[in-house]
């Protein structure tokens, strides 16, 4: 066998062993269409418009009742919306850290809320029980109608 055939064969041999793992690579890759394993569910289409009363819908009761929402709607103050643990009573407060405007986060356990820049810690309602922090997260005016989670943003 000459060289330049028994290089030709090689050729073909490693393309040949190498196909099923291509086809494999190509069976498991997602179309546009398809939402990735990763991705997070669709937002619900809410209108966030506010109303006459000055409450606005920034969630869906389904929405809050899987987990705590944090809305961006309103750029000069983000809204945390939750269950309070012991009572389900819903819960709308500004999550930013009133210390250094870090997020905190829920602590169902606890039945708190940690910020993890510095270590204040809140009360469900607001309130300071641990600082560096000194003034309380702002506490907004929620309530339920049809399906939607209502919030009063404006002080
Ligand atoms: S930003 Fe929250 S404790 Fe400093």
């Amino acid at each position: 066998m000459e060289r330049r055939q028994f290089l030709s064969w090689v050729s073909v041999g490693m393309l040949a062993s190498s196909l099923p793992m291509v086809l494999a690579a190509c069976g498991t890759e997602t179309t546009a269409d398809e939402p990735s394993p990763e991705a997070s569910p669709p937002e619900p289409d809410i209108d966030t418009t506010p109303r006459e009363d000055g409450f606005q819908a920034l969630a869906t009761i389904e929405q809050v009742n899987a987990e705590p929402v944090v809305d961006k709607t309103n750029t000069a103050a983000y809204v945390m919306i939750f269950r309070h643990p012991d009572t389900a009573d819903l819960v709308a407060l500004n999550p930013m850290c009133t210390h250094q405007g870090c997020t905190v986060k829920l602590d169902p356990d606890a039945k708190n809320l940690p910020c993890p820049c510095h270590g204040s810690v809140f009360a469900l309602d607001g309130s300071v029980t641990t600082g560096p922090a000194e003034k309380p997260l702002p506490v907004f005016e929620v309530k339920e109608e049809d399906g939607l989670v209502l919030v009063k943003v404006s002080a």
